[in-house]
């Protein structure tokens, strides 16, 4: 089980995450779409981490099976936390004064999203998946 892990602390991070997890679901054989999908979200989630909490880490797995293709990213920060998850899932919503499009576009474009957060310590996992043919 391959992990990649990328620290996160300025926006040439965010890049380089970006382009980690694009590489990893080429090599793995998702095609150009889900390779697009997968490196969006991973740019808007830890864009949030240089904004919201400063630094934090990017953890891109290889969970593949004999059934299916299949890329867990964690990004995790030690900053404020997230106080209502909901709210920030709204499409529209920023604390910030931004656009309020990341986490829900992030959601919408990976199979399974989750957040987990508290002050001093935010999860946001996404799952990329394709069955194996
Ligand atoms: N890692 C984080 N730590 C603390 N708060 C966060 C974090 N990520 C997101 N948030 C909160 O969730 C809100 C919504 O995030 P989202 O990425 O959807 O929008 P945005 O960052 O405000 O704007 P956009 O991403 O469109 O530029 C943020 O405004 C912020 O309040
Ligand atoms: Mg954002």
């Amino acid at each position: 089980m391959e992990a990649k892990k990328i620290e996160i602390k300025n926006s040439r991070d965010v890049v380089t995450a970006r382009k980690m997890g694009r590489k990893m679901a080429l090599e793995l054989g998702f095609g150009s779409a889900d390779q697009t999908r997968l490196a969006t979200a991973i740019s808007e989630l830890t864009r949030n981490v240089v904004q919201y909490a400063g630094t934090g880490l990017c953890t891109i797995t290889d969970q593949s099976n004999k059934n299916e293709i299949k890329i867990v990213t964690a990004v995790e920060d030690a900053g404020p936390g997230i106080s209502d998850i909901d709210k920030a899932l709204e499409q529209g919503y920023s604390s910030g004064g931004g656009m309020g499009a990341g986490l829900p576009g992030a959601k919408r474009l990976v199979q399974e999203f989750g957040i987990d957060s508290v002050p001093g310590n935010t999860v946001v996992t996404i799952t990329l998946r394709r069955k194996k043919i």
